[in-house]
Order: structure tokens, then C-alpha cells, then sequence
């Protein structure tokens, strides 16, 4: 029998390693080493490092990092998987250091208004998701620079502007990060949404990426720049905290700049699915969520766009459950969201 069937084995060998090989990375299976797996890697995210000992330590956390993320896909005990992305060769320390930048300690300023437009939406969609309906730009990367709240108060205000002008525009990050400078917000070591938008209010708008374009690192206003406005808002509100219902009231109309604790290593390889956590309710994260839904198995889940490139999570997107037992919602989702009115 088995030589009768030598070639269809060989064949549905070679279908299987190319079926493993098309599942990307889970490739234990046929060996690439581990060192084999780190130059793949290297050559995949265009990744150089200084010497050898840089290359061997970045080797030891990538390594330990596969072997985290292969043993919480095996274990399969959670709605969501693990991947390799551009960050798998940092700590879980260095991440956080260098991707985040959400200022939870500081208080938001004082002229934001304090009613709540959306309160008394009673009826709104099953499920939403703004970038069919052509509200949300394509997936940022913030590099290694902590400053996701401009991202998050960028792509809110993309989406107001949308929605007020029929009009879809990539606006600047980078003019938020020279030039909002004078609060609390302090480019690439972190700031909030909500003086974001404060700035932008005072600045009469924002420019468009590709006046002012992202940089990663901290450099000196271009009020040229700055004073070409592209897309303007008139204020800002913050949702009720703790509130998921208030929440999705806001989300349902709007994309909404939400604050969240993205600091635990499930988030850092977060790869597919509906992520539970774990996670904590220290904000360190600006995100956007920009839509909501609920799976085919029943779970609700918002969805969030994040600024870490398309490598990580589904396309640089994660899908968040929603309405969870805590009132602040997980990763406290819900603690602190803030949208722009135009
Ligand atoms: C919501 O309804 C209440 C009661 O009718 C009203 O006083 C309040 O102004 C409404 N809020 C908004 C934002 O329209
Ligand atoms: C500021 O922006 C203007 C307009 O794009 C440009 O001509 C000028 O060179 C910039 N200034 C600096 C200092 O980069």
C-alpha cells in the first residue's frame, strides 16, 4: 500500500510544507533553527544591529519571545493568537519605553465641554465598522516615538472631518508633535488626546500628512506648515467615563480617540482574533476605536485601530471584547474616551 502510494505522499508532502509554509510562521514543524528563524526575521523587517553582541542579545529575546508565543498558541485557551511581528525582538520593558506615550497621570484640560452630545441615542447599529464607510485612513506607524496620542486624536479628527465634509483626509502627526508643545503634551515622550485636540482648537486645524509629514522624532515647529490648515473642529467631548454603554453610543457615530493599557506582552504579539486580556487599567496607550461588532460565537468586540504599523495584529487593527464585567471596560477601554465635533 505504502508504495503504491509513494507519490501521492510525496505530493501531499510537499502540499502539506506548503501549507504550513503559507500559514507564515508556525513552522516548528520542519525546522527552520531558531538562528535561522532570527535572519529571516532580520531580512523580513529590514532589521541591522550595531555588532554581535547587540545581534546576540536581540537573538535571546526574540528566541524567548517565539517560544512565549508558540506556547500561548498551543495552549489554545483564549479567543485570540499570537504572532511574530516587527516586535519580536524587543522586551516587553523596551516595548512599552518606546511605543506607548499616554500620559494617564496629567488631567485633561479645562475648556473641553462637559455635555455629552450622543446621551440620548437610544437605538444604534449591531455592528460598525467606519472604514467601510470610508471614515479612517490607512493603518500609521508611530515608530519609536511615544507618541500615540496624536495618532489617536489624528485619526478621530480624520474621521469627524470625514463625516462633516464628505471628505477623507491623512492629517499631520508630526505638526502635533513640533508644535504642541506649550501644554502638557510633549511630542515623542507622550501627551493626551484631549490637549490634542485643545491644540488643534487654538491652531484653527491641522495640516495634512503630506504638508507636514511623520518624522518619529521630536523636531522644531514649521509654523508655515502649521498655519496651512486642511481640516478644522470646533471642540471636544469627553464620553462618560466607565460607561461602555455611553461608549458605544459615541463609537456609533463617531470614531473616538480611547485611552488603554497596552502594556502586557499578549498585547505587544497580539496577532488575530478577540483579544480578553490579560491587561491592567494603567493607560499608557492612545488608540481609536473606530467600530464595534460581535463574532460568529457570540463574543462583542470593539474595534481599534492602532498606529504600530500593519505587521502587528489583523492588519494593525485589533478587535477588543467588549462589555466586560469591569465598568472600565477591558484594558479600561472605557475610562477615558474623547472625541472631536466639527
Ligand atoms: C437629552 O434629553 C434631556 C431630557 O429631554 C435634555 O435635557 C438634554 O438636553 C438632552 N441632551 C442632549 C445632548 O441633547
Ligand atoms: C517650513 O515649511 C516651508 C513650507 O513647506 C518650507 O518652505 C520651509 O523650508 C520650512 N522651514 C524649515 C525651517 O524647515
Amino acid at each position: 500500500m505504502a508504495l503504491l502510494l509513494g507519490n501521492k505522499l510525496i505530493f501531499l508532502a510537499v502540499f502539506a510544507v506548503g501549507l504550513w509554509a503559507s500559514q507564515g510562521w508556525s513552522l516548528s514543524f520542519f525546522e527552520a533553527s531558531m538562528e535561522e528563524r532570527h535572519e529571516m526575521w532580520m531580512a523580513q523587517y529590514g532589521r541591522a544591529y550595531e555588532d554581535s553582541t547587540e545581534k546576540e542579545k536581540r537573538f535571546k529575546i526574540f528566541k524567548e519571545n517565539v517560544e512565549f508565543i508558540e506556547s500561548f498558541n498551543k495552549a489554545a485557551n483564549k479567543p485570540f493568537k499570537l504572532g511574530i511581528n516587527e516586535f519580536t525582538d524587543l522586551t516587553n520593558e523596551e516595548f512599552r519605553a518606546s511605543h506607548n506615550g499616554y500620559r494617564m497621570s496629567y488631567h485633561p484640560s479645562s475648556s473641553r465641554t462637559k455635555s455629552f452630545r450622543y446621551e440620548n441615542v437610544t437605538a444604534v447599529v449591531s455592528s460598525l465598522d467606519w472604514r467601510t464607510k470610508g471614515a479612517v485612513t490607512p493603518i500609521k506607524d508611530q515608530g519609536q516615538c511615544g507618541c500615540c496620542w496624536a495618532f489617536s486624536a489624528v485619526a478621530a479628527m480624520e474621521g469627524i472631518t470625514k463625516l462633516s465634509t464628505g471628505k477623507l483626509i491623512s492629517l499631520s502627526e508630526q505638526e502635533l508633535v513640533d508644535c504642541d508643545t506649550s501644554g502638557m503634551d510633549q511630542g515623542c515622550e507622550g501627551g493626551l488626546m484631549d490637549d490634542a485636540f485643545e491644540f488643534i482648537i487654538q491652531n484653527n486645524g491641522l495640516t495634512t500628512e503630506a504638508n507636514y509629514p511623520y518624522q518619529g522624532v521630536d523636531g522644531n515647529c514649521n509654523s508655515t506648515k502649521a498655519s496651512d490648515h486642511a481640516a478644522k473642529i470646533t471642540g471636544y467631548e469627553d464620553v462618560p467615563a466607565d460607561d461602555e454603554e455611553a461608549l458605544l453610543k459615541a463609537v456609533a457615530n463617531q470614531p473616538v480617540s480611547v485611552a488603554i493599557d497596552a502594556g502586557e506582552s499578549a498585547f505587544q504579539h497580539y496577532s488575530s482574533g478577540v483579544f480578553t486580556g490579560d491587561c491592567g487599567t494603567e493607560l499608557d496607550h492612545g488608540v481609536t476605536a473606530v467600530g464595534y461588532g460581535t463574532t460568529d460565537d457570540g463574543t462583542k468586540y470593539w474595534l481599534v485601530k492602532n498606529s504600530w504599523g500593519t505587521s502587528w495584529g489583523e492588519n494593525g487593527y485589533i478587535r477588543m471584547e467588549r462589555d466586560i464585567d469591569a465598568k472600565e471596560g477591558l484594558c479600561g477601554i472605557a475610562m477615558q474616551p474623547s472625541y472631536p465635533t466639527a
